[in-house]
């Protein structure tokens, strides 16, 4: 009981930050259409991406408080969050997409790059995510990251481990008050939170 009420605890801090570092995205209706689409199992590309997002950040602590490695968590969070920014079912047969577990890092970084403005180790985190799939090497380390926290991820996602459900849903939370999508209800008054 208590080893779960830490585990909350830490889940609703992480979630915290990962909203504040990477709230623009998270908000924006381009980056909510990643809810439209399966990535694995019954994941949607959306909450891999935040699942992806947490591991990365949470490996970047350890790796900061073990090994004083320091890291652009910014740059990892927003990274991690549109690595698969590719915006397609990859499930649906397409000859053009044949390919997707090697093309579909460039899609998600032309896709973002259109999308959002972006520094370069989030353009490096995007396209080589895949690494060593694809055959281009990592430029930073925060990429190493997100692409062991992407292999950890799908992992999870395709043996149905629940690894980031509360997170998820906290960001989901956050998301919805601040559209105002979010209200209790009082009886006869309902009161906006
Ligand atoms: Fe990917
Ligand atoms: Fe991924």
């Amino acid at each position: 009981m208590a080893l779960h009420f830490a585990k909350r605890i830490t889940e609703y801090k992480l979630a915290k930050e990962l909203f504040t570092r990477g709230k623009d995205i998270i908000l924006s209706p381009e980056a909510q259409v990643m809810k439209t689409f399966i990535q694995h199992g019954e994941t949607t590309v959306f909450e891999h991406c935040v699942s992806v997002a947490k591991f990365s950040l949470l490996i970047a602590c350890f790796l900061e408080k073990t090994l004083k490695i320091e890291f652009d968590k910014d740059s990892l969070v927003r990274g991690a969050l549109l690595h698969d920014y590719f915006l397609y079912d990859w499930h649906i047969k397409d000859s053009s997409r044949r390919f997707h577990g090697f093309t579909h890092p460039g899609v998600a970084r032309a896709n973002a790059e259109r999308d959002f403005c972006l520094n370069d180790i989030e353009k490096d985190i995007i396209a080589k995510h895949m690494f060593p799939l694809t055959p281009f090497l990592p430029m930073h380390r925060e990429s190493y990251i997100v692409s062991i926290a992407d292999k950890w991820c799908a992992l999870a996602e395709i043996f149905k481990i629940d690894v980031s459900s509360y997170l998820i849903y906290r960001i989901n939370f956050r998301i919805a008050l601040i559209n105002g999508d979010y209200s209790i209800d009082y009886g006869e008054t309902s009161v906006e939170v």
